[in-house]
């Protein structure tokens, strides 16, 4: 028996990387997955994992997001899980503040938040059940890396608008928790990487790798088995939220200071 059995969830962002390995997951547990994507893989990949349905649908199009949600419900009855993890990330030099690069991140990672409780929440509160899963990150919330102000303002508002939704439906029996991962090993990170260093994107990744205390980057389908742990009945006394899943990244105070052998450990 699955933890998800019986489940619908809609996992937006799901063509790739972390949204595929959350709707893998959430699929081998037992849910219905609906995947929703900008990009049209996303109905190659829904194949490939078993996902109930697919809609390639612009989180950031309210229309579009309401359309894709009623044909869930038509098709399945209810959503009672949703994970909002479609997000973009560019990079923005504090020279030039580009105001086209903060408002493509405010309308994907925040109002494309927004779109999915918009037309989800409503029949979650009818129901009185919902799981709400919003994917924001270390960088804003907790650490940042030289260019991410927009990416970082973006994944700082998602917090505090998970414990807002938290306040407002716990009387409904919905929770509303959020996720903060650090590096993990994407088509996003690949991006990052080569933003950072064109000629040598390896070098950043590989960089990037030893800092982290388990040195490694994280595998999406570890992302998919913390959301899933909060998507189940088991997560129900847990809601406004954050975790933390980094694999230590966020833990070390200088990188310099302490007694670790670094040649030993190749640092
Ligand atoms: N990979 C990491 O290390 C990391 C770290 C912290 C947080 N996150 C967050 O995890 C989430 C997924 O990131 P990822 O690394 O898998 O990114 P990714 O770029 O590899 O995948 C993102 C997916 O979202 C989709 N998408 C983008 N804009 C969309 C839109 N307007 N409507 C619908 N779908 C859209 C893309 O098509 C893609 O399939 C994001 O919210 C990201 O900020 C990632």
């Amino acid at each position: 028996m699955g933890t998800l059995d019986g489940k619908t969830a809609f996992v937006t962002g799901a063509a790739m990387g972390n949204g595929e390995g959350i709707a893998a997951v959430m699929a081998e547990k037992g849910a219905s997955v609906i995947m929703a994507d900008l990009n049209d893989s996303v109905f190659e990949t829904a194949k490939k994992i078993g996902a109930a349905a697919a809609y390639q649908t612009d989180v950031s199009d309210f229309a579009k997001v309401k359309e894709a949600a009623c044909d869930a419900v038509r098709r399945f009855g209810k959503i009672d899980i949703l994970v909002n993890n479609a997000g973009v990330a560019r990079m923005i030099r504090v020279e030039d503040m580009s105001d086209e690069l903060r408002d493509l991140h405010w309308r994907v990672n925040v109002v494309g938040c927004w779109n999915c409780v918009k037309a989800i929440l409503p029949g979650m509160i009818e129901r009185r059940y919902g799981r709400i899963v919003n994917m924001s990150s270390v960088t804003g919330p907790r650490v940042v890396d030289p260019g991410m102000m927009g990416y970082a303002i973006s994944k700082a508002a998602i917090v505090g608008f998970t414990k807002a939704i938290a306040m407002d439906a716990a009387r409904y029996g919905v929770t509303s928790n959020a996720i903060l991962p650090g590096y993990f090993l994407t088509p996003m990170v690949m991006h990052s990487a080569s933003e950072t260093d064109p000629a040598n994107p390896q070098r950043v990744l590989d960089g990037i790798a030893r800092g982290v205390p388990l040195g490694r980057f994280g595998d999406p389908k570890e992302i998919g088995y913390l959301a899933a742990f909060l998507a189940s009945d088991e997560a129900a006394y847990i809601t406004g939220a954050e975790f933390v899943i980094d694999g230590g990244s966020t833990l070390p105070e200088t990188g310099a200071m302490g007694v670790l052998d670094r040649k030993q450990e190749g640092r």
